[in-house]
């Protein structure tokens, strides 16, 4: 697989199989796995092959076309069929990340105009294509528009990973990282590990070391200790889904992070590209929120560490208040308190 500037390579299109690497064995195997049929990539995304809200959006895209070039329809009615059956099994993949219904929706405008089978098999390809190119765009725009809010040699705290695995490339809060190393070789990331799929020790920190970003791996108790010894000066995080008026779905364990920030007055900002914003839901109340298998909590790889039979919750997000949110960082510029306005008016550019 080619690599990007950026040094990792998420998803990608070879000829007409999408090839991924494989987040769910990272950092100890670099494997890439290769679709061939859409019902392979809703697959990778249930099972967290590929995770991020942008990357799950890409893949449900490519998704989409691969369902156009398996489907062995002649006439156009034939075809919608196949693609209405792919969408709706893609869609149930992940409930909380708006990235997905999106890039859907994105498709579902190509192929909901009747039209001819073999041109819309190639407008599919070249869509999800442009869909990928954009998110890295975004995020590029994201890192420029987020850099300045952060002081000389500060240290940032972030959570999960919200980094080039997580999108199409470069990353949403680690988009903003990187962009702030390019300018300040002096600042420092603490990594919240992020119990219990590990994205923040197994994916983020392995993002910031293939850069060179000094960075320090905690467990997520842990930042409570650094907060109080005045040791982080900002916050990043990502977002799965933020509602009309700012409230922000993210990996469970951010509101927390977010309540420690505004109890110790550290910025807590969330960048995440127009993708993300879900004007049809009024506030973070409405946002559908994935609970995940018990083993994911119960156990880690072939080690059992809870009795068996144990009770568990695993919520994988949590929703911060908008209140919370010291800034949301898009490609269209960084918006503050209230947010109902900008961030429309943001979607609405587009
Ligand atoms: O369950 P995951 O790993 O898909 O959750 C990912 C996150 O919560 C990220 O922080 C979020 O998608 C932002 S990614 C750019």
């Amino acid at each position: 697989m080619t690599k990007t500037g950026y040094n990792v390579k998420t998803i990608e299109w070879q000829n007409d199989e999408v090839v991924m690497i494989d987040q769910r064995i990272l950092p100890l195997e670099e494997t890439y796995i290769h679709h061939r049929t859409w019902q392979e990539v809703a697959d990778s995304i249930k099972t967290m092959a590929i995770r991020g809200a942008p990357a799950i959006g890409v893949a449900a895209a490519m998704g989409m076309a691969l369902a156009a070039m398996q489907s062995p329809a002649a006439t156009y009615e034939e075809l919608k069929e196949d693609l209405d059956k792919a969408a709706r099994g893609l869609y149930e993949t992940r409930p909380t990340a708006y990235n997905l219904g999106w890039a859907l929706g994105q498709q579902a405008r190509i192929y909901e105009k009747e039209g001819d089978p073999g041109q819309i098999r190639q407008r599919l390809k070249q869509r999800s294509q442009e869909i990928l190119d954009e998110d890295v765009a975004m995020c590029v725009a994201m890192g420029e528009h987020g850099a300045p809010l952060f002081p000389e040699g500060a240290c940032i705290l972030t959570h999960c990973n919200a980094g080039a695995l997580a999108t199409g490339g470069y990353g949403t809060a680690l988009g903003v990282i990187r962009s702030v190393f390019k300018r300040d070789k002096n600042i420092k990331v603490y990594v919240d590990e992020t119990r219990p799929f590990l994205q923040g020790a197994r994916l983020t920190a392995w993002e910031l070391g293939q850069e060179g970003i000094p960075y320090c791996l905690i467990t997520d108790n842990m930042s409570g200790y650094f907060f109080k010894k005045g040791e982080i000066d900002a916050v990043v995080v990502g977002s799965d889904r933020i509602a009309a008026n700012g409230d922000v779905a993210n990996k469970i364990g951010t509101y927390t992070v977010s309540v420690l920030a505004k109890a110790h007055g550290v910025p807590f900002y969330v960048a995440a590209p127009t993708s993300t914003v879900d004007l049809s839901l009024p506030d973070g109340d409405h946002i559908p929120i994935e609970e995940r298998e018990p083993a994911e909590v119960t156990r880690f790889r072939d080690c059992e560490c809870a009795a068996p039979g144990t009770p568990v919750c695993n919520p994988a997000f949590d929703v911060t208040p908008h209140e919370n949110v010291t800034a949301i960082i898009t490609e269209a510029g960084v918006h503050r308190e209230p947010y109902a306005e900008s961030l429309a008016a943001a979607k609405k550019g587009k």
